[in-house]
């Protein structure tokens, strides 16, 4: 505990971004939870006074490292009471989870720093650990316990863990700060220029996990790679006592029961016969009880277990090759402006997705919370995940690669054990070059690296012809598993959706063609015919058209079409068809389904209807 306490204090003090103790706690959710969950009050500070002196000097960097709104000073009741500038507990109150641009309207376009603070009372158990857990901060977030820093973290869509066993105060009073901020930068990960909306601070749930001292950190429980008779993964302690302890893996409605012995590192890999499992899928997604125990605790997961794999231009679900019926999906409630806030929000979306017919969803262009993925294990939707490596990154720059591998890393982490997640997605329209192509083909082998169960993929990009031809041979290719690209033929390019039929395809690689994007915008309720743009008729027609043009590709394997729902984004200004959203939904921000739903809907029946012929 010692070596924790001293490199914790070298994190408060060290101008690097300090990295957890431990590695992200799997299924963290599943632990005894405290919830921060509710009103936090918060202060918007855009000239970050409460970080920096008036000569620009970090607070937290000085020699007492006090200063600033982390130290949530108060009067100390003297008749002549100090100067302090700002107070939290007279300050707003904000509904945590949730972005501040919906909850605000002065925040509504705001960047730059806010931020937050809440009270919470926990006694800490002797021999207990505690780590204050963020489902996600958009985007760099510094963190303070009782005025002391834990660190800090940058990344809008990934999880947030801090250990705080030794910095939880002996009377239970605690009081955590966050200072969020963001700002976008062109080095950072997504870059400047995105086309959703900069939602930004605490977004996800927040909470405290509860462990033993020597505990369950980490485990992968999957079918082994492309064989559905074993199962592979391993378990991970951290912890004083990790080494050679006995852990046991049950999985009891599959007659599996193994004890395993964990190695000087506290790790226990497995490789073990299974063959009894019911193998899940869309149309059968069963999910089988799993429990992890190590003595001093159990952690209870529902695992669903497939094998995924591409043959030649077949992806092949257990063996059998599937058509992919999807839709691209942002991490916004429409009806509920802002991002999504908790189950009910991503239940709903997925819902819908259900009702189109899909047995697919691309969770655009990030990390979605980890509730998404597990409800998309119980629903039967298979998804393809992503981090935010999306157009003009700073290919050039170490940092941002890291930054991007880190992204990764956290990715894979959190969905290695949902039998949903069946794509990795390194990037999206990303323009060809030398730099571009090292960096991403750099995090391609490290996505298989750390999953080789799963498919990588990206949306390459793609260029024409004047005889039409849509030529798919982005260098990028090479490296995935997919020819996924974005192609919006009837909306940027072709003419009307009645000429696009004209378009044929040259792709170069004997690959599962899967078009990550298609699509074109519409207002619901605004009328006219197939070839008055903004209208849900000229809509209705692209999609007509463009299936009839996807049709001819031969290892046509699926499509995610852009986007189930129209979402805020500040490239879209037209003040009558737009307002602030790209109006591309099949589905309004109020709702309403648009005339190329039902067109979709009905090509993915015929395709079930060829394609689902029994489990
Ligand atoms: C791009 C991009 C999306 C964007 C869409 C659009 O392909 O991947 O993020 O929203 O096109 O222009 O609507």
């Amino acid at each position: 505990m010692l070596l924790a306490a001293l490199l914790s204090c070298f994190s408060i003090f060290s101008n690097q971004p300090a990295q957890a103790q431990t590695s992200l706690i799997q299924n963290a959710p599943a632990r005894r939870v405290l919830s921060l969950n509710g009103s936090w009050n918060y202060i918007i500070d855009p000239y970050e006074n409460g970080f920096y002196d008036y000569r620009r000097e970090a607070f937290d960097k000085s020699a007492s490292g006090k200063g600033g709104y982390y130290d949530n000073q108060k009067p100390s009741n003297s008749q002549e009471p100090e100067l302090i500038e700002y107070d939290f507990d007279h300050s707003a109150v904000m509904q945590i989870p949730g972005d501040w641009n919906s909850q605000d309207a002065k925040l509504l376009y705001y960047e730059g720093t806010v931020w937050f603070k809440k009270d919470f009372k926990l006694k800490p158990t002797a021999g207990k650990r505690y780590f204050l857990y963020f489902g996600a901060i958009n985007y760099e977030a510094h963190i303070y316990l009782n005025g002391k820093k834990l660190g800090m973290h940058k990344g809008g869509f990934t999880p947030v863990q801090l250990e705080i066993t030794d910095k939880l105060s002996a009377s239970g009073d605690n009081f955590v700060v966050v200072k969020a901020d963001n700002t976008r930068h062109a080095e950072e990960v997504p870059t400047i220029n995105t086309d959703w909306w900069n939602y930004g601070g605490i977004t996800r749930d927040v909470y405290i996990a509860e462990t033993p001292a020597t505990f369950i950190v980490d485990y992968k429980v999957q079918l082994a790679k492309n064989d559905p008779a074993n199962l592979a993964g391993y378990v991970q302690l951290d912890g004083a006592e990790k080494a050679g302890q006995t852990v046991t893996l049950n999985i009891a409605e599959a007659g599996l029961k193994q004890t395993l012995k964990t190695d000087a590192d506290g790790r226990a890999t497995f490789r073990l016969r299974a063959k009894k499992l019911k193998l899940w899928s869309p149309l059968s997604p069963k999910l089988y009880a799993v429990t992890l125990t190590n003595g001093a605790e159990t952690v209870q997961d529902k695992i669903g277990f497939r094998t995924i794999q591409t043959q030649g231009q077949d992806i092949l679900l257990n063996g059998k090759s599937i058509f992919l019926r999807g839709i691209s999906i942002h991490d916004e409630n429409p009806l509920i402006p802002g991002r999504a806030r908790g189950e009910g929000d991503l239940r709903m979306l997925l819902t819908w997705a259900k009702e189109l017919g899909c047995n697919y969803v691309r969770l655009a262009h990030y990390p979605h919370n980890e509730i998404m993925l597990k409800l998309a294990d119980e629903m039967g939707l298979l998804v393809w995940a992503e981090v935010p490596v999306y157009w003009t990154i700073a290919w050039e720059n170490p940092t941002t690669y890291q930054n991007a591998e880190q992204q990764l890393s956290d990715l894979i982490s959190m969905g290695k054990n949902r039998a949903s997640v069946m794509v990795w997605s390194i990037g999206n329209e990303t323009p060809l070059g030398d730099a571009r192509l090292k960096f991403m083909s750099r995090l391609a082998t490290k996505a298989r690296a750390l999953d080789d169960t799963r498919l990588i993929a990206a949306a390459l990009e793609l260029h024409r012809t004047p005889d039409n031809v849509v030529h798919v041979d982005d260098p990028l290719g090479e490296y995935l598993d997919l020819a996924s690209f974005n192609e919006y033929a009837g909306w940027y390019w072709g003419g009307k959706p009645s000429e696009i039929t004209k378009y044929t395809f040259d792709i170069k690689y004997n690959k599962p063609v899967v078009i990550s994007e298609l699509g074109g915008s519409a207002l619901a309720g605004y009328h006219g015919d197939a070839e008055t743009r903004w209208s849900e008729e000229y809509q209705e027609a692209l999609y007509i058209n463009q299936i009839k043009m996807l049709s001819t590709i031969k290892g046509l394997r699926g499509l995610t079409p852009w986007i189930l729902v129209d979402f805020r984004a500040t490239r879209r200004q037209h003040p009558v068809y737009q307002n602030g959203f790209n109006r591309k939904g099949l589905i309004s921000n109020t709702g309403q389904k648009k005339k190329a739903f039902y067109v979709l809907q009905e090509y993915y029946r015929q395709q079930a209807a060829k394609y689902d012929t029994g489990k």
